[in-house]
């Protein structure tokens, strides 16, 4: 087990990482009082593992998926706290995926004015992302994450035990993520480039710890997403987000390589990213997705890009795109020639699948 240490003007986060990492240090929770907010899969598989480590606390149950991160489920959370008598000394560990992290973070920050937050983070995509950062959030009015705050956990707790009962969409949905930081992180390219299997979960174990560290870095420097190291981390995010609106059917990480993928053909035809590197990439997002999907219909999810919280109006998609090893820039482009290029890429896609 590894330990990193995030400190920002608002907090001090400890996050514990690697295998043995759930047995030293979640059983020192015991004796606190605790509110555990987990979902139904993840308590299909763990309550018993719940019950023994923590003792009888109380647990609210989330029924699983996106669709729950909403003000109401988030209300019945408080609910339950209030009625189990819970105090301000009182810890929400946050026992799950990235929506059980985002909504019972922002219970935490909310309840009392703010009680302590252990995230124990059980997919790879709130392993290696959501779990660090403090980022919480709720959907409301259709609009993903558009109620929340900043609220740091007080610890982390990373351990690849739950990684053996994902199924594959989910570590697909992770390595998305962790490909993405194989574009900001060199030194992450080359452990992704040189591994013959990434979905191996011994490798997976290794590279997490890799992209916390990375995370944790430019979480300290700009941990508010004011303008600074946090937009970096949007790579292949402003059109996969775009495409993920329109098409739904797969997860939110493959819709980041789809993204990435678009992304990186609009580099390289405004001049700013070489075909080699761009070459590096698509192999990479090629071994995660198989291959990558043409949307149907280019010029319709395109148009939403334009939408992106990142552009200040919507007659231009503005994007991070990766340029080289390591590097990142910010690329804006008008909406028709950014529709366009996007069509340019559809088309070129289908025409290889021929
Ligand atoms: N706060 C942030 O910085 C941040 C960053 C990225 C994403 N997010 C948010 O994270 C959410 C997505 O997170 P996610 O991909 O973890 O989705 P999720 O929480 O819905 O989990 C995916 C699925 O895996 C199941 N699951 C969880 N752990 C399991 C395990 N160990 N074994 C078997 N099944 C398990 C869940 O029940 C669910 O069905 C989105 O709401 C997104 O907005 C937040
Ligand atoms: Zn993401």
């Amino acid at each position: 087990m590894k330990t990193l240490k995030i400190d920002t003007p608002s907090c001090r986060s400890v996050i514990y990482c690697g295998r043995g990492a759930f047995e030293e240090r979640a059983p020192l929770l015991k004796g606190q009082q605790l509110f555990v907010v987990t979902d139904s899969n993840v308590n299909a598989l763990y309550s018993d593992l719940i019950l023994n480590t923590f003792g009888q606390v109380p647990v609210y149950v989330l029924p699983a998926g996106e669709r729950s991160k909403n003000l109401t489920k988030l209300k019945e959370i408080l609910t339950a706290m209030l009625t189990a008598g819970v105090t301000r000394s009182c810890t929400v560990v946050a026992f799950g995926g990235g929506v059980v992290g985002d909504i019972a973070g922002l219970a935490a920050a909310l309840y009392m004015r703010g009680v302590r937050l252990v995230q124990i983070p059980t997919t790879l995509l709130a392993q290696v992302d959501s779990s660090v950062g403090g980022k919480t959030a709720v959907d409301f009015g259709g609009v993903k994450n558009a109620v929340g705050t900043f609220y740091q956990p007080g610890e982390v707790i990373v351990d690849p035990r739950f990684l053996s009962t994902l199924p594959i969409r989910e570590i697909k949905c992770g390595l998305g993520e962790i490909v993405k930081y194989g574009a900001l992180n060199g030194a992450i390219l080359d452990r992704l480039t040189a591994c013959s299997d990434i979905f191996d979960l011994s490798f997976l174990e290794g590279i997490t710890y890799d992209c916390i560290a990375h995370k944790a870095r430019v979480v300290e420097a700009d941990e508010r997403d004011e303008g600074g190291a946090r937009a970096t981390l949007n790579v292949g995010h402003t059109t996969g987000h775009a495409f993920e609106l329109y098409y739904k059917r797969l997860s939110h990480g493959q819709f980041v390589l789809i993204g990435m993928y678009y992304e990186l053909y609009l580099a390289q035809r405004s001049g700013c990213c070489e075909g080699a590197y761009a070459d590096v990439l698509r192999d990479l997002i090629a071994r995660v997705l198989g291959r990558v999907p043409a949307p149907v219909d280019a010029a319709e999810a395109a148009a939403r890009a334009r939408y992106d919280k990142k552009n200040e109006q919507n007659t231009r998609v503005t994007m991070i795109v990766p340029v080289g090893r390591g590097q990142t820039q910010k690329l804006t482009l008008p909406v028709a020639r950014y529709c366009a290029l996007i069509g340019e890429c559809a088309a070129a896609i289908k025409e290889k699948a021929k």
